[in-house]
């Protein structure tokens, strides 16, 4: 393959529009780079997808987005991470992949006093336990529990994210945490999914003040600077960079759902809709 060139793009996909959290952290950053960001509406959720399922999807977007020629690639997608993401280093090697689950299992360490990990995630990451392996590679006495509470990513699509419904979800799923005692607790709760942050508060009441909340968004936009400064990579222009919003379905859904996890609006004429072939696969096979 073509060797990157510094003023490529950073590459990002999750699922939808959850990813678009990492991408408002990277830009904080990283506010000269380009970046393509790529969401798998017309497939979401993956969280409820097989593993084998979730893998292919994965595939797609990341051949498609490596036809865009980009420098790096960002995997914001929890379960595509959890699920996907030493197949995809092999694939777009060497391009430089980063995924959230390190990024997130680390800043959960580096908060925990008693290292007694929750992690709430879809039914998909939690029963790959990536961030059980991922956080006993730190800590390898940790104690890790992890939950799925799959209810929350709708919640979050519909704008549901801190009202009465989310209330009794986040009661209902983590209820019981709160009520045993202190010793039993855990002290972090990693949030393990792209759209968890949105019910942040929520989650937060549910759990109560003891428990430190923690969201991979920030680590692993922190985890691309070091990558990219490592690589020497870093687009030197002086010119703010370009953001191109893709989606495989719903422009208008994109946009009414995204501005929230974006936290600046956008509306359907912003983004491009785009397929993605199988063939994407074989391309990046290909690189
Ligand atoms: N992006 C997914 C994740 O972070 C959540 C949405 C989905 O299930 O596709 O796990």
């Amino acid at each position: 393959m073509s060797v990157a060139s510094a003023d490529g793009a950073i590459g990002i996909f999750d699922s939808g529009v959850g990813g678009l959290t990492v991408l408002h952290a990277l830009r904080d950053l990283l506010p000269r780079e380009h970046i393509i960001y790529l969401g798998d509406t017309a497939r979401l959720p993956y969280g409820t997808k097989s593993p084998e399922t979730v893998q292919r999807y994965a595939a797609h977007a990341a051949g498609w987005l490596m036809r865009q020629e980009i420098k790096l690639l960002v995997v914001a997608c929890n379960t595509a991470s959890a699920l996907a993401l030493e197949s995809l280093r092999e694939w777009v090697a060497p391009v430089p992949v980063i995924g959230v689950v390190d990024p997130g299992a680390a800043a959960a360490v580096s908060q925990s006093v008693r290292q007694h990990h929750l992690v709430l995630a879809t039914e998909a990451t939690t029963t790959q336990r990536a961030y059980t392996r991922a956080i006993r590679a730190l800590r390898p006495e940790a104690v890790v529990e992890e939950l799925p509470c799959s209810l929350f990513v709708a919640l979050a699509e519909e704008g549901w994210g801190d009202d009465a419904v989310a209330k009794a979800a986040a009661d209902k799923y983590l209820g019981t945490i709160r009520s045993r005692v202190s010793a039993d607790r855990p002290d972090t709760a990693i949030l393990g999914c792209t759209h968890f942050p949105l019910l942040r508060g929520v989650i937060a009441e549910a759990l109560g003040p003891e428990i430190v909340i923690v969201d991979s968004a920030s680590t692993t936009a922190a985890a691309v600077v070091t990558r990219l400064d490592e690589l020497n990579m870093r687009n030197s222009a002086q010119m703010p960079g370009r953001l191109r919003l893709v989606a495989t379905d719903g422009a208008a859904r994109f946009a009414r759902t995204g501005s929230a996890f974006l936290g600046q609006s956008f509306g359907p004429g912003d983004i491009e809709l785009t397929d993605i072939h199988p063939s994407d696969i074989a391309n990046a096979e290909a690189q």
